[in-house]
């Protein structure tokens, strides 16, 4: 049975209005099941999406022998006494963040091993990073053909410090959590900075562990024995992207939309790129409220950077933005290479882009799109292709909607209940 979401559009008119709640961070749930490799006891993680990319971690720390009770929202994880540190490889291929739990298992049990990470098909993911610095903390590698195999000199990570030649987010979280049990002390340099690491490690910390410098590029971890999970830290935190995408859907499509339990001060670069379009924005504490502009909203030029620049997981809706908004703009994809190729269904659908390399698309706006039938090519062009039929005259069809189950929960719904004309066909 083919699956997809049938999405009626307005035809540009502004029709939607209405509250909706963002849900826990996707890309802190991830580490935050990864973290629970490195207790010696049981967490109970709560405000966690009910989403495919969540579902697909617990069921890998099943498969290797963990103990996961899965509840509303919420779930209780016990990964201290691991079977097997041979991460099942049907799991781990079909998803990418399953590499960041190398980190923890190598740490607590001294060797893992692990197929090369699926995911997204964002041009090229490479793991050089990571298995660098494995090697710098005393880890050797072998590769069998099918499966990398990492293990820890004497059965313990050493303390060692690291270049990250890229800024990366899950290789700095992959380290970090590695470093939390290792002998002596690691300094990570030109660390990433996203909120979620901030984040992991002060999870880690109120367990035990010693992490200062998280949201620098410059991380120190001092290793210590043992992590006792502290309960009341293992509430996911507010999914920046999730609210982004929702501001962004609001921006072109509502009279007035008001996205709830957001973390606002993650936003900053999205909010300052859409109130220079001429979008009226108000940010309250916990929730931003976007209004309909008097007139039509004007380009602006994008560049994705990493954090705190224009985070790269929005730029596939922002992009969807700027074909309704008048004049050229610029979008400049400086994290991923390939993560502009969905702009060739929007020019599908009617949008003038026209691809200028593999890293940079101009954008003529506005232009009225028309419903087609789409392919969502990856997690967050898929919300973009919902976006687009949102505005867009008729009804389009998204197709493989697994991509974007992975990283939103109940999506249909929660539009319907803003005024989206969405069904989930069967
Ligand atoms: N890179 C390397 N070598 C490595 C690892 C990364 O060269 O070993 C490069 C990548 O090719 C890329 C750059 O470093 O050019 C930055 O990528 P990064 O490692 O930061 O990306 P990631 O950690 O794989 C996370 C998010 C992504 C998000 C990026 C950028 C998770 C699970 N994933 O990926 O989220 O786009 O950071 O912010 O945290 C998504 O949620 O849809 C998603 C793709």
């Amino acid at each position: 049975m083919v699956t997809y979401f049938n999405v009626v559009g307005t035809g540009g008119k502004r029709t939607l209005k209405g509250n909706i709640r963002v849900g826990g961070a996707k890309n802190a749930a991830l580490k935050a099941i990864a973290a629970t490799v490195l207790l010696q006891d049981e967490a109970e993680l709560t405000n966690l999406p009910h989403i495919e990319d969540v579902s697909r971690l617990l069921d890998l720390i099943e498969s290797m022998g963990g103990y996961v009770s899965r509840g509303a929202h919420r779930a209780h994880v016990n990964a201290s006494r691991l079977a097997s540190q041979v991460m099942t490889p049907e799991i781990s291929k079909r998803i990418r963040a399953s590499i960041v739990m190398t980190g923890p298992i190598l740490a607590k049990y001294g060797k893992v091993a692990f197929p090369h990470p699926g995911g997204c098909v964002i041009g090229a993911r490479p793991i050089d990073l990571f298995v660098d610095a494995f090697l710098k903390m005393g880890a050797t590698i072998r590769e069998d053909g099918k499966l990398y195999h990492i293990e820890a000199k004497d059965g313990r990570l050493q303390g060692a410090e690291i270049f990250f030649k890229n800024q990366s987010v899950t290789g700095t979280e992959t380290i970090l959590m590695a470093a939390t049990l290792a002998q002596g002390v690691t300094t990570i340099k030109n660390a990433a900075l996203e909120p979620e690491i901030v984040w992991l490690a002060e999870l880690l910390n109120s367990s035990g562990a010693k992490i200062s410098g998280a949201g620098t590029t410059t991380i120190t971890i001092t290793g210590v024995k043992k992590l006792k999970s502290n309960k009341a830290a293992w509430k996911i935190m507010p999914d920046r992207i999730e609210a982004g995408s929702f501001i962004v859907l609001g921006a072109i499509a509502a009279k007035e939309l008001v996205v709830e339990d957001c973390e606002p001060k993650h936003l900053e670069s999205l909010l300052l790129h859409l109130t220079q379009a001429g979008i009226p924005i108000e940010v309250g504490k916990h929730s931003v409220t976007v209004r309909s502009p008097k007139k039509l909203p004007t380009a602006v030029d994008l560049k994705t950077h990493e954090y705190p620049g224009f985070p790269t997981d929005l730029q596939a809706p922002m992009t969807v933005f700027l074909t309704q908004s008048h004049g050229e703009s610029l979008v400049f994809e400086t994290i991923f290479e390939g993560r502009l190729s969905y702009t060739e269904s929007l020019n599908q659908m009617g949008a003038n882009i026209s691809m200028m390399d593999p890293h940079r698309v101009l954008v003529r706006g506005p232009q009225k799109l028309k419903a087609r039938n789409l392919e969502s090519p990856d997690l967050r062009a898929g919300l973009a292709f919902i976006i687009a039929g949102i505005v867009a005259e008729g009804d389009t069809h998204i197709h493989n909607v697994y991509n974007i189950d992975r990283g939103y929960e109940s999506i249909e719904e929660r539009l319907r209940a803003v005024g989206v004309d969405i069904t989930r066909v069967m």
